[in-house]
């Protein structure tokens, strides 16, 4: 089966590796922008009754949106036979529910978009809360990979004594498949978010492991507030080793500055979106589940 793959500019580097592994070419395409913002899409290679995947993680993902659809019907029109969006961080997976009366379902509408323009997904560890799988929104099919058991050797080879822990209960199911891969203790704590960049943490008992390494991991870094609670808690309970390990690196604004200036050891991200925490590869797991899965 003939197989190519786009990507977007900023996603090159994860291209690279996906397209040497899989022994697939790397799509010509042009993605850019007319001197008034509208987007220009040109695909350059020839795509004719081939299986297309696009690579775009979909981190600030407004702008990359309208380059998305627009790649889509065109890569149909040239005659694609089907087209695969490889998004390792899937955007608008927060907004699960309307909180507040008139708010938009961000993921939902999301969903409902894309399942129009790709004939299937694949992303890695979506936030998924109120949804237990992506299929309750999106109408395509959608291949969700995991990066916990990454995660996990990484603490394995490079944390001595490590205690995992969860800042909240959506966490858990991370830290949990991790802890219990390595054997490691594990623990979750509380979190109520007061608003965006706002939130407060309520820490179990920490006192049997004031001697181990507190590894702090969750699905999304953005604002940072969730760790850097959870980090002054536990310097306030006396543990002075912390490493913070995140899946996805939004870290809006200031947030890795200031997460760093908090004097954690080491924070450490999966390389879905790329930035300078990015430690733990995960274009392996893309590849593999592209070969097993689908259709090379
Ligand atoms: C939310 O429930 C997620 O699991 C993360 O805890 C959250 O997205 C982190 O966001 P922030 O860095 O803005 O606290």
């Amino acid at each position: 089966m003939s197989s190519i793959l786009f990507a977007l500019p900023e996603n090159q580097l994860f291209a690279k590796s996906l397209v040497d592994q899989l022994k697939i070419p790397l799509g010509d395409v042009i993605f850019r922008h007319f001197p008034d913002g509208d987007s220009y899409v040109r695909i350059k290679s020839e795509i004719k009754d081939k299986e297309v995947f696009l690579l775009a993680s979909l981190n600030q993902p407004d702008p990359k949106v309208i380059p998305l659809l627009f790649f889509s019907k065109t890569a149909k029109t040239l005659g694609a036979k089907k087209i695969h969006l490889i998004a390792p961080y899937l955007a608008y997976m927060r907004q699960d529910k309307a909180f507040n009366p008139g708010e938009a379902i961000n993921s939902r509408i999301f969903a409902t978009l894309l399942s129009q323009y790709f004939d299937t997904l694949i992303t890695i560890d979506p936030h998924l809360h109120r949804y237990k799988t992506l299929d309750e929104i999106y109408t395509i099919p959608t291949y969700v990979l995991h990066a916990d058991i990454l995660i996990a050797e990484w603490i394995q080879q490079n944390i001595k004594k490590p205690v995992l822990i969860g800042p909240d209960v959506e966490s858990k199911q991370w830290v949990l498949r991790a802890a219990n891969h390595i054997k490691a203790p594990y623990l979750i704590f509380k979190k109520t978010r007061i608003g965006d960049r706002d939130v407060q943490i309520s820490v179990p008992h920490i006192e049997d492991y004031q001697h181990n390494t507190a590894v702090l991991i969750d699905d999304i870094i953005s604002s940072a507030a969730t760790m850097i609670e959870a980090v002054k808690h536990l310097k306030q309970l006396g543990v002075r080793k912390i490493v913070c390990i995140g899946i996805h690196a939004i870290f809006a604004g200031n947030a890795y500055q200031e997460l760093k200036a908090t004097g954690v050891e080491r924070i450490i991200t999966c390389n879905t979106i790329l930035h300078e925490s990015s430690t733990i590869d995960v274009s392996g797991m893309v590849a593999d589940a592209i070969r097993a899965d689908m259709l090379l």
